[in-house]
């Protein structure tokens, strides 16, 4: 039996809060964290929230040497009249159990862990920003602890809770983003752990972000590990395409992360009655679209990005400016209905919302 109890510490030192004009993403951390830790034959025990604090790791965790980890992203946000809110929480923990499965590590008991994200945003409600656009972000992530140079799986764990008061992911804040195919490098293949959320996928994303970064992309869009010739997603957000009137994005076919937002995205637009599709799409398709006249709008869907509209996609050396660098009607629509329905101003018809006691 998972012993469900949550041991409480509160700190007696409180941070002083940023101004919510500063915020960035994920620079600053918030008074407190959850920690429970697994071991091999007593499972996972001793969940407890404490001060934030460093931890200390023997030098030889196999998460160092290795990268067995996995993690989420969520958000709370705060409501008019100060309710706290989840968005999808349950979403988050299942595909935190997917990643697990993949990466080798023990399951988590997904409803302790929705408790403990609850618990902790509640102790940690003064914390949830409320200038518009602003939110705090939720790091649930995994890490493997035991000291082993040899590579197997971890035999103990420690799953953590970190959160993070948030202001826009890209510095273009709700403005198009300018995305550069990449046709060099690839994050992942179809059998590899691109559809779990592990650290390895992103670590290697990192030196094609480099390279076009100082030429003002904001990140890479991924084609397909194979053929280089099927668009796959941003690394931090899945990304749609409207051409001639219907909305398409990549199928998931395996290396492609399951995003909650995309699912959200595909909901609401069947529920607006907009087509969409979920099919390969390649980039020689979209370059088409663009040529023909018929490449609507573009747009990335993540819980950092929320709705992030693409102004500009760089492929083989061709700039494509996509309806004239503003935000199109499908993707604001998006964007005021996803953040209406979290911070309370557009009514939840889908049962998407947790509130937080
Ligand atoms: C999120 O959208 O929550 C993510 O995990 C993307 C992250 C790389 C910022």
């Amino acid at each position: 039996m998972v012993d469900k109890t949550i041991n409480v510490t509160l700190t007696k030192d409180k941070k002083e809060k940023p101004a919510a004009e500063k915020l960035e993403f994920g620079k600053v951390f918030t008074d407190h964290m959850f920690i429970m830790d697994y071991i091999e034959g007593k499972g996972w025990h001793d969940s407890r929230i404490v001060p934030y604090q460093s931890i200390t790791l023997d030098p030889a965790s196999i998460v160092f040497h290795y990268g067995q980890t996995v993690f989420e992203g969520l958000k709370a946000y705060v409501t008019e009249d100060g309710e706290a809110r989840l968005f999808r929480p349950d979403k988050n923990m299942q595909r935190l159990n997917r990643s697990n499965e993949r990466m080798c590590i023990p399951h988590i008991d997904e409803d302790l862990a929705l408790n403990a994200i609850n618990e902790l945003v509640s102790i940690e409600k003064e914390w949830i920003p409320t200038a518009p656009g602003t939110s705090l972000y939720i790091r649930p992530f995994i890490i493997s602890t035991e000291a082993y140079l040899g590579v197997a799986p971890s035999k103990s764990y420690q799953f953590l809770v970190i959160l993070s008061p948030v202001g826009a992911y890209y510095k273009e804040g709700i403005n198009p983003v300018k995305i550069a195919v990449e046709d060099n490098f690839v994050r992942t293949v179809k059998g590899g752990t691109g559809e779990a959320k592990t650290a390895g996928n992103y670590a290697s994303s990192l030196k094609a972000q480099e390279l076009v970064a100082d030429k003002g992309y904001a990140q890479v869009l991924w084609l397909d590990g194979v053929d280089k010739k099927y668009i796959e997603e941003v690394g931090s957000m899945n990304v749609f395409f409207k051409i001639n009137g219907e909305v398409v994005t990549p199928a998931l076919n395996g290396s492609i992360l399951e995003g909650v937002t995309r699912n959200s995205v595909i909901r609401l637009l069947n529920h607006w009655d907009i087509p969409v599709a979920e099919r390969k799409i390649s980039m020689e398709e979209v370059h088409q679209a663009y040529k023909n006249g018929l490449l609507e709008e573009a747009f990335g869907a993540g819980t950092a990005a929320v709705i992030s509209p693409i102004g500009e996609l760089s492929w083989q050396g061709e700039q494509l400016i996509i309806n004239d660098r503003k935000t199109g009607n499908v993707s604001k629509r998006l964007y005021d209905t996803l953040t209406g329905i979290q911070y309370g101003t557009v009514e939840d018809s889908f049962g998407w919302i947790d509130v937080v006691k």
